[in-house]
């Protein structure tokens, strides 16, 4: 009943993806100025919610637009309605809705629909990701050098030691092609579909991070903090790897390497 609700609700939310996509949307700012939210966010939020509310209407939701609803409930629903707001705005076809489900505290299925080009990734906890209903698995790397890795900055630049662009100089100067795509919930599934072989980000939100984390870990991959601790989606700080180059790269991202 979970897994149809989720199916249900992520391609209520891609309908509505796709028809703004095609056609013409308005585009506010939210914080600063690239910051984006469009009427396609809100759009698919509220057509994603609806069907869950209609199945399971004590649920607890966590949504990037609309925000909380606490209920008495071990479930919650983690919903980013487009993540790639900007590639959408822009109509770049990189930018998918996010669903990840979690019960006491652990996520238990997520997941990562890219309707432009028809990839749907999906993970439930113990048995394994599939890429349109086929097993996916993370690449067999095991050098960041030989490695090719895709990373995304925040809207809001955060100067701190170690920062986005401390860590990309330094990858980009030994020669490792570091990607960009715009769409964190896609960069970890082309992580657990053996794409890329490493992602890391500084300043996540559990929307952007929930359902491509259990996607990576149950395609056989790694993901922790930066600090090579077990993942919460609620610190922002996103290392996911293929699990053999981990600990190489967790040194990069630290400083620690030299
Ligand atoms: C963003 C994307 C982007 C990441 C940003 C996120 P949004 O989500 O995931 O790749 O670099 O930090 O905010 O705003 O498009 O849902
Ligand atoms: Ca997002
Ligand atoms: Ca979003």
């Amino acid at each position: 009943m979970l897994k149809n609700t989720l199916y249900k609700a992520i391609q209520a939310g891609a309908v509505e993806v796709v028809r703004y996509f095609n056609s013409e949307f308005k585009i506010s700012n939210k914080e600063g100025v690239n910051n984006l939210v469009t009427e396609a966010d809100h759009a698919s939020e509220k057509a994603i919610i609806d069907v869950i509310r209609a199945d399971f209407p004590d649920h607890q939701l966590l949504g990037e637009e609309s925000g909380k609803l606490v209920q008495d409930s071990n479930y919650k629903w983690i919903i980013d309605p487009i993540d790639g707001t900007v590639n959408f705005a822009h109509r770049i076809p990189l930018n998918c809705i996010s669903i990840a489900i979690e019960k006491d505290g652990t996520i238990i299925m997520g997941a990562v629909y890219n309707p432009h080009i028809n990839e749907f990734f999906f993970a439930e906890k113990g048995t394994g990701a599939t890429l349109n209903d086929k097993p996916i698995h993370v690449s067999n790397e095991t050098q960041v050098l030989k490695s090719c890795l895709v990373t995304g900055f925040p809207y809001t630049y955060i100067n701190m030691p170690n920062g986005p662009l401390d860590v990309f100089d330094k990858l980009i100067k030994k020669g490792v092609p570091v990607r960009r795509l715009g769409s964190a919930a896609i960069d970890l599934c082309w992580v657990a579909c053996g794409r890329f072989d490493g992602f890391y980000e500084h300043k996540l939100e559990p929307w952007d991070s929930a359902a491509g984390y259990l996607i990576v870990e149950e395609a056989g991959g790694k993901v922790t903090n930066h600090e090579n601790e077990a993942f919460s989606v609620y610190q922002h700080k996103v290392l996911a790897t293929n699990g053999k180059i981990h600990d190489e790269l967790q040194k990069i991202v630290t400083g620690d390497d030299i």
